[in-house]
């Protein structure tokens, strides 16, 4: 075979070849075999050292020829298999699982606390609120807790040192408010009967911190006052309460207790629905459930706030958030509510 017939081939091959190109690889494959200095086209140089001179110039002119068109053909298949392989790596399988996305959810004590509202503003109560650091009279004294009175000692209070400076001397006496009974006070100074609110909120005790009792926690409190408010309507509007939160079949019990600010007072009890009153860990075997502390409000409490109690009367009542929480949940640990582990809280 004459040298021009073996270029002519050479050059059928390598465009053969060129149209196979898909990959990375088989550009480097293509390279090696045809254009680099040992390839194929390289050894046709080399033997076109050994022709007679005459064949010279017309095989130098095609082994020319057909190397510029390999060259420039061989950089645009680099140049497409080069962009495929980018394709390649962008492309998006739609096929692929999704990536879950946790997405938060509300606190268990956040919860209780929009049910309770929710239930309560649905008989048309109002919200109200109330300062976190409280001054003694607002406290205690105006919801008829008597200076140096014993009663002060069902409460373990944190005192504050400084009063707020915008609030002015008041009595010196601040506190971190130990109950949201102080709101009753502000609301009834600042609106004329009647007055029919809840007062969710933050409050703090001096108290040992256990399974049982936390420095802080969150209480909603309760007042309707106008003529004739009737302990009755209290007994009716916290029996709707209980069935609303722990369902219709739940049974209460009104146990007589004393708060200085409520005369008469009571404790509410609802029957055990973690043992429906057989007796279990949660009811300390009693079969029964404390829910809240009301009453209908003291007298004194009404002169202190210059509501004329012989034209008004109402009725009060106060409930922890985190203890109707755990009771809602058989949970047996209130520092879980302050932990702030996901396990616990992703279970809400
Ligand atoms: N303030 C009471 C407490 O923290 C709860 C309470 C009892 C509130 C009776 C009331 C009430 O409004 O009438 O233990």
């Amino acid at each position: 075979m004459g040298m021009l017939e073996e270029i002519e081939k050479l050059k059928e091959e390598a465009t053969a070849s060129l149209a196979r190109i898909k990959t990375p690889d088989d550009v480097e494959n293509f390279r090696l075999k045809f254009l680099s200095r040992k390839g194929s086209l390289a050894q046709l140089f080399e033997e076109m050292k050994q022709i007679p001179k005459e064949e010279k110039p017309a095989v130098g002119k095609l082994l020319n020829e057909v190397r510029t068109q390999l060259e420039s053909d061989f950089e645009s298949a680099r140049q497409s298999a080069e962009s495929e392989k980018k394709l390649e790596l962008s492309r998006i399988d739609l096929s692929v699982p999704g990536r879950k996305r946790y997405i938060g959810r509300k606190h268990p004590l956040t919860q209780t606390a929009e049910e309770i509202k929710r239930i309560f503003t649905g008989i048309g109560f109002g919200i109200a609120d109330g300062p976190e650091i409280e001054d003694d009279y607002h406290n205690f004294e105006a919801l008829n807790f008597p200076p140096d009175h014993p009663a002060r000692d069902m409460q373990d209070t944190f005192f504050v040192k400084y009063p707020p400076a915008k609030e002015g001397n008041g009595t010196g006496k601040y506190v971190l408010r130990t109950h949201t009974s102080g709101v009753q006070i502000r609301v009834m100074e600042n609106n004329k009967p009647p007055v029919r609110v809840i007062m969710p909120g933050r409050v703090y005790r001096n108290e040992a911190i256990s399974s049982r009792s936390y420095c802080l926690f969150h209480q909603v409190e309760g007042l309707y006052v106008d003529k004739n408010v009737s302990l009755a309507e209290l007994k009716g509007t916290i029996t709707y309460f209980a069935r609303e939160l722990f369902g219709s079949g739940v049974r209460l019990r009104f146990r007589p207790s004393f708060f200085p600010f409520t005369e008469p007072s009571a404790e509410v009890d609802v029957n055990c629905f973690i043992c429906s009153g057989k007796g279990c860990r949660i009811c300390k075997h009693t079969g029964w459930l404390e829910i809240m502390g009301c009453g209908m409000v003291d007298p004194n409490v009404f002169k202190f706030v210059g509501y004329d109690e012989k034209e008004v009367s109402g009725y009060a009542f106060g409930m922890g958030i985190e203890r109707i929480t755990l009771l809602k949940y058989g949970i047996d640990d209130i520092r879980l509510f302050f932990d702030n582990d996901v396990r616990f809280l992703n279970q809400f």
